[in-house]
């Protein structure tokens, strides 16, 4: 009965998806005054009209259509092998003076029905209207899809969980801070590009020449290095193609001050030829940010701490790009007269070079040694 109806007795239905047979007997009465009908149909019908969720078996059904016979509610005509039921005019009556009751039990196998299509839908992940009206912004779907997903996974394993987490709640940040979005692939591209950096010296150089436009784009990258107090320290110089003259010249003159005589004249040739070994040379030069009294505004570590995040960044970018390329910090790629020559004299430094061109090896394979030994873990204060 639906007067004071129990917790499990909402939408006329006891728990365990179950009319009482009251209710049941108005229902198929009701069905009845729409036309005759067979025991199965009806099964059907109510079936059709919950959306699945109340599917009377057969032994429920049949008893009740015996039961409403008995009380002169229903008459049965054999139809073939089948039984086909009618309303007579008591089950009409009788129905007449439930019609309250009984169109609340159907309008409640509806509503169950439309809510079990609601969530069958959620679940599949298709869209469902969760206001009036047209979805403005075009969210509303997404708003029932994720509910649907969310309602509907329940992750066996606790790794899915979590991935499931970290994708959620990388998305919630970046709407919070309303940067684009980095999705897991979009990590573990990173993360990819970050192992697959190897340093390729001259030996593993192809001379093939490299486009201008990849070479801007790893220094574009170079110049999102992070540096305390935004001193951007980092400065580059470019060799490539006949510019290499200038920084053979440039190796040459080192090296030949420093040896005499015939010596002298190998080593210019080294040098020279040096400078060709590579179609591209990046020199790295650090430039500090002065006071206005002329002294360092951050110490000289941290602004050589942001010129090797800059290359960091720079070679990350090479490697994605599929160029090979070393950091070279010895020797002439250090060397004070060549750094000179660069314009970089005392507070500034040259802090190496970067050699870059397309591989003429297969790609390395890298090593590392294992994590733990270089992490401590203080997670708790015990
Ligand atoms: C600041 C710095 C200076 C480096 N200088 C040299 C160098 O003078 N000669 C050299 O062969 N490799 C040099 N390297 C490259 C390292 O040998 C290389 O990073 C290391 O072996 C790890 O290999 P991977 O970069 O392929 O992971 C330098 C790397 C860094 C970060």
């Amino acid at each position: 009965m639906f007067g004071g109806r129990h917790r499990h007795e909402r939408h006329g239905l006891h728990s365990g998806r179950k009319l009482s047979s009251e209710n049941l007997q108005l229902v198929i009465l009701a069905l009845l005054e729409k036309g005759g009908s067979h025991g199965y149909e009806l099964i059907k019908s109510l079936e059709d009209l919950s959306d699945g969720f109340y599917v009377p078996s057969p032994g429920m059904i049949y008893p009740a259509l015996t039961y409403l016979e008995e009380l002169g509610y229903a008459e049965v005509e054999v139809d073939g092998s089948k039984k086909r039921y009618r309303l007579t005019s008591p089950g009409l009556q009788h129905l007449n003076e439930n019609r309250t009751q009984t169109e609340q039990v159907l309008r409640d196998l509806e509503q169950i029905g439309s809510r079990m299509a609601d969530a069958r839908r959620a679940l599949e992940g298709e869209e469902q209207e969760d206001g009036e009206g047209p979805d403005v912004d075009g969210l509303r779907g997404i708003r029932n899809e994720l509910r649907g997903i969310l309602r509907g996974r329940r992750p066996d394993r606790p790794e899915e969980s979590d991935r499931i987490a970290g994708i959620l709640r990388s998305a919630i940040s970046a709407i919070r801070e309303g940067r684009p979005a980095r999705f897991e692939s979009d990590v573990d591209v990173l993360f990819h590009a970050i192992q697959n950096r190897r340093s390729m010296g001259l030996s593993k150089l192809r001379s093939d020449p490299v486009d201008r436009n990849l070479i801007e784009r790893m220094l574009e990258s170079a110049n999102w290095a992070p540096s305390n107090e935004d001193t951007e320290p980092w400065r580059f110089a470019v060799f490539s193609g006949e510019g290499r003259k200038v920084l053979a010249d440039l190796f040459a003159d080192a090296v030949q001050s420093k040896s005499g005589g015939d010596d002298a004249a190998l080593a210019r040739e080294g040098a020279t030829k040096r400078a060709y070994a590579s179609p591209v040379w990046i020199a790295i030069g650090m430039t500090p940010k002065l006071k206005e009294d002329g002294s360092l505004l951050m110490t000289e570590e941290e602004e050589l701490m942001a010129v090797a995040c800059a290359v960091q960044n720079l070679h990350l970018m090479a490697s994605a790009m599929g160029l090979a390329g070393m950091w070279h910090s010895k020797g002439l790629s250090v060397n004070k007269a060549v750094a000179e020559g660069l314009g970089w004299s005392a507070p500034s430094r040259l802090v190496g070079f970067f050699m870059c061109g397309w591989p003429s090896t297969a790609w390395p394979a890298g090593e590392r040694g294992p994590l733990a030994e270089k992490v401590r873990w203080i997670d708790s204060c015990r």
